[in-house]
């Protein structure tokens, strides 16, 4: 387990350094500041970590995974841009929103490039493979809009009941943790058989993780936390 503890955090890092020097010296700023700025935060680089592992745990290369995983961080971001937005959350990652440190236009203009962005980079990946990513991420970015539009509408329910939750979180962020093993694994040569499996662990695992952020949006520390807490939104 360490040894893929360390190169969970090689692949991080390597995702990190690429984002950083993705889109230097775009033109118009207003557009590319409040990108550059997000990218330049950081965050765990979860996603695109275990899109390299995956392809890597299946015996594959996962430099093969690079640029899918480029392209699901950079969706994961844009949707970060809109959810904050939606959840009128002050902080992100330590700093000011993007709709609160410029306005809600660029956060929403800013973040529909993003998405484009995302899919250059998943386009990049070996043809033999571009069918399959794509038909299993454009699945996922319309669940997650689903599992976002679910969470909206339980906001103004009393009561929601766990399997309702367990559905709404699946969506929102589950799916995305999944594809990101699977996108992973399809880039690295997995048969199909190989990619589903590490779906269903994804899934699971992304359960447990959107949990695991919800008990933080109560009880956490702002400071460690890096957003406000005290809602679950
Ligand atoms: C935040 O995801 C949104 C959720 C699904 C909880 P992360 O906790 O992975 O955010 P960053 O990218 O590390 O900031
Ligand atoms: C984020 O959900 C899920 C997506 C952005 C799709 P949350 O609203 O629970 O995540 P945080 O707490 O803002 O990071
Ligand atoms: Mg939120």
């Amino acid at each position: 387990m360490p040894h893929q503890l360390q190169e969970i955090g090689g692949y991080a890092r390597m995702v990190d350094e690429q984002l950083k020097n993705l889109l230097p010296g775009r033109q118009p700023l207003g557009l590319y500041e409040p990108i550059n700025y997000t990218i330049a935060l950081g965050g765990k680089r979860l996603r695109p970590a275990l899109c390299m592992l995956a392809a890597r745990t299946i015996g594959g290369d996962a430099t093969k995974a690079l640029h899918p995983a480029l392209g699901i961080e950079l969706f994961h971001n844009f949707t970060l841009l809109h959810d904050d937005i939606m959840d009128a959350a002050p902080l992100r990652r330590g700093e000011p929103t993007v709709y609160v440190k410029w306005n809600t236009n660029t956060a929403i203009l800013s973040g529909d490039a993003m998405f484009v962005l995302a899919y250059e980079q998943i386009a990049e990946v070996e043809p033999t493979v571009l069918k399959a990513v794509l038909t299993c991420f454009n699945k996922t970015a319309i669940e997650v809009c689903e599992g976002q539009q679910l969470d909206l509408d339980f906001e103004i329910l009393d009561s929601v009941s766990i399997d309702d939750y367990i559905n709404m979180i699946t969506l929102k962020t589950a799916v995305l943790l999944a594809a990101s093993l699977k996108i992973g694994a399809l880039a690295g040569g997995a048969n199909a058989d190989q990619a589903d499996h590490l779906y269903q662990f994804g899934l699971n695992l992304g359960i447990a993780f959107q949990l695991h952020d919800d008990i933080l949006d109560v009880f956490g520390e702002p400071e460690k936390v890096g957003k406000q807490p005290g809602a679950i939104l």
